[in-house]
């Protein structure tokens, strides 16, 4: 299979209608993502990165303790279709290796996006320096990785050109080398032939 850009491959998902069934499939990890860290935060401002068509940053914006959501996605059709969806709501076009929130933000979630950036590492120093504020927090959720042998053969099965294999040491480690502090793992719904959604987490 020819190979191609996420961006590109997810826009072409976007119109097929296939955003919403990967929506489905991360929402369990989602949840619990969101569970474990928006507990730690009032009156945050919250951003998902690599936001897809928006279903996250609608479901947080509803939420009492949430000031503000946004999401920014590398695809314009993921993104015209979000604020097709939600012509409110704020959703931005840009790519999440250079661009940088005017305003530092409380909360930073990224659910399967990180290990599709050219450079992950730098993403996550960048996100530590630049876009959260003090005691803000990063949680990623990541399926592919070192550990989930199932999703080696996915750049291949996806035909996506940039996809970063790590293992959940090196994720973790990503983290302390930002700076992060209590940085934390866990996997959300493992079970047989599948090691779960890898879940990091760290604190400004
Ligand atoms: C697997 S999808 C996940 C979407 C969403 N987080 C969800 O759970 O439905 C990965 C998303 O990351 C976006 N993406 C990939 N590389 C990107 C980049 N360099 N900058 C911004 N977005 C990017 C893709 O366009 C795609 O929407």
């Amino acid at each position: 299979m020819m190979k191609r850009a996420a961006t590109t491959v997810f826009g072409e998902w976007a119109e097929l209608g296939k955003d919403e069934k990967m929506a489905q499939g991360h929402e369990s990890a989602v949840k619990n993502m969101l569970e474990a860290v928006l507990k730690n935060h009032t009156a945050y401002r919250f951003i998902d990165a690599g936001c897809g068509n928006g279903w996250v940053v609608r479901m947080v914006k509803q939420l009492k303790d949430c000031s503000a959501a946004l999401g920014v996605d590398g695809s314009k059709k993921m993104v015209e279709k979000a604020q097709r969806i939600d012509p409110e709501g704020t959703y931005l076009n840009a790519d999440l290796m250079t661009w940088i929130p005017n305003e530092k933000l409380d909360v930073v979630h990224a659910m399967e996006v990180v290990y599709y950036l050219n450079n992950p590492e730098a993403f996550i120093k960048a996100v530590y320096a630049n876009w959260l504020n003090k005691n803000g927090q990063l949680v990623i959720g990541i399926d592919f990785y070192t550990e989930n042998t199932v999703s080696h053969s996915w750049p291949e099965d996806c035909g996506i050109t940039e996809m970063r294999l790590f293992s959940e040491k090196e994720w973790v480690s990503f983290f302390n080398a930002a700076g992060f502090e209590s940085v934390t793992s866990w996997r959300v719904d493992p079970k047989e032939g599948w090691a779960g959604t890898l879940v990091i987490t760290g604190t400004v």
